[in-house]
């Protein structure tokens, strides 16, 4: 059970304690902050409320801890982080129990994010081993106007304090998949938790505590973005961000110094179909695209855009499959849950009412109870209702009607988003010229979007971020290039 038994040290009467210098701390400010269950919307857990103060203290120390980890040995980083890997398996079911509770994450989806977070951390390990392990030699011979003169060595040295926010949906992946390239590069890590998951965050990083790394190395803080989050992201003791949200991103890249920024800032993934793509596969795609949990995905199917030929087909297809979704409680495993919060839900009416004005073709009834909102298609959606441009992170799919490819793509290129897209074609051609058109990081060829498998590039364009991620890009992002130039007397061939 999630703050029984060896958790017990994590917690302080019902509010749980914050990481730092190695040790479980209450703050000093006296003061938590509430996590709201989405499903009761009463409080399920607290965590503390971290000052400025203590801020300062996580950095402080992290700064030191980074200097001695950058001289252990890479073997014995990666033995350490194959060490967590295996207790965040061991301790699935407590951590699983905290994203059912804080996020509404349907019970075996909580499951499979920290069996997929161990999983991460392992390759990450692994990975780390393999290209931190070699560098670079180069002769000066080969730029015009050197002879062999110069020998250059470059290898990959640590940036210093990693400063990781993930967000509310994959509060421990989308955590690990930052701390685990920064701690096998040599860095320290310094995590701001959502507050919608902090506790789940928490338990995971008590495995790292109970795995034994250096203290000071990670550091957990809790507490309100409003009065703790600038302060950490302009901190200057911070050498690098990596940021998963909203598009709280976008003002972060304004405020922040001058390090480098890793970011995913949400998206509007298109679905384009054409007229000879396999509608039960696009239709079983659109069902897990759009509505695993509950629509609350960066990668989410956000748009149908469907040739008018099929259209008709495909909205009965996909209606079909709507109708068998489950709605309920995430402890029962239903297909649609609770979404986060009542802003959030708030605002996904907001787009459905908008729809409804504006006259789009309600596929079910719209209906919401407390912050649950069931599965709903919008079909006949056009480019002047909000739904067509913005991310509802709900359980919504608007379906536009398309009369060429072209309209298509322009819709797709017309946002402000460029993370994923999808085609669904028979027809590879079409495909490649399609996803060669489309502006966003990723294209999928006849399957949803989908960050997965974790060692794979995940990148957006535009409003949906900075820099690439993946195991390997996040590696090689948390580290820079050093070189050292050996300057001979003489110019020296081999074997000359
Ligand atoms: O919403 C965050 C984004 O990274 C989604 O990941 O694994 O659901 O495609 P995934």
């Amino acid at each position: 059970m999630a703050g029984t038994g060896q958790y017990a040290e994590i917690l302080d009467g019902d509010v749980y304690k914050y990481y730092s210098e190695g040790e479980w701390k209450k703050s000093s400010s006296g003061k938590s902050v509430a996590i709201i269950n989405p499903t009761t919307r009463t409080t399920q857990y607290k965590v503390q409320a971290c000052t400025q103060a203590e801020v300062n203290k996580a950095m402080e120390t992290a700064k030191t801890a980074q200097k001695s980890w950058a001289k252990t040995p890479l073997w014995k980083r990666a033995e350490l982080l194959h060490k967590a890997a295996a207790i965040l398996k061991e301790h699935k079911a407590p951590i699983a129990e905290c994203l059912v509770k804080e996020i509404a994450k349907p019970a075996k989806d909580s499951v499979t994010e920290v069996v997929r977070s161990g999983d991460l951390v392992s390759y990450c390990a692994e990975e780390g081993v393999r290209i931190l392990g070699e560098g670079k030699f180069l002769v000066s011979d080969s730029f015009p106007g050197n002879e062999r003169t110069k020998y250059c060595l470059t290898s990959k040295i640590p940036l210093g304090v990693v400063l990781a926010i993930p967000p509310f949906n994959y509060p421990v992946n989308l955590a690990v998949s930052k701390i685990a390239p920064a701690l096998i590069a040599g860095n320290s890590i310094v995590l701001k938790p959502p507050t919608q998951g902090a506790v789940a965050a928490l338990h995971m990083v008590h495995c790292f505590h109970l795995a034994g790394f250096p203290k000071g190395l990670i550091s957990c803080i809790t507490g309100k973005g409003s009065e703790i989050g600038d302060f950490l992201t302009m901190h200057p003791g911070v050498n690098c961000i990596s940021f998963t949200g909203g598009d709280t991103g976008i003002a972060i890249s304004k405020k922040a110094g001058m390090v480098p920024l890793q970011m995913e800032l949400g998206g509007k993934d298109a679905c384009i179909v054409l007229e000879d793509a396999d509608l039960d596969l696009v239709a079983a795609n659109i069902i897990k695209g759009g509505f695993s949990y509950s629509g609350q995905r960066c990668t989410a199917v956000k748009v149908v855009l469907v040739m008018e030929s099929v259209a008709d087909a495909l909205v009965d297809k996909v209606k079909a499959k709507v109708a068998k979704l489950t709605v309920g409680p995430p402890e029962k495993d239903c297909d649609i849950t609770p979404v986060v919060s009542e802003s959030s839900a708030n605002y996904i009416e907001g787009l459905v009412k908008d729809a409804e004005q504006k006259e789009a073709t309600f596929c079910q009834e719209y209906r919401r109870e407390g912050n649950l909102i069931w599965p709903l298609l919008l079909d006949n959606v056009r480019p002047d209702m909000r739904i067509a441009w913005e991310e509802p992170f709900g359980p919504v799919l608007p379906v536009i009607r398309i009369s060429s490819v072209e309209e298509g793509i322009h819709h797709c290129n017309a946002s402000n988003f460029g993370l994923q897209g999808c085609i669904f074609t028979r027809d590879i051609n079409k495909a490649m010229l399609i996803s060669d058109a489309m502006e966003t990081g990723t294209v999928q060829i006849n399957s949803a979007p989908a960050r997965g498998p974790d060692h794979f590039p995940f990148q957006g364009i535009k409003d949906s971020g900075i820099g690439s991620q993946g195991i390997t890009n996040s590696i090689n992002m948390m580290t820079k290039v050093k070189t050292t130039v050996i300057n001979l007397p003489v110019p020296s061939y081999t074997m000359g």
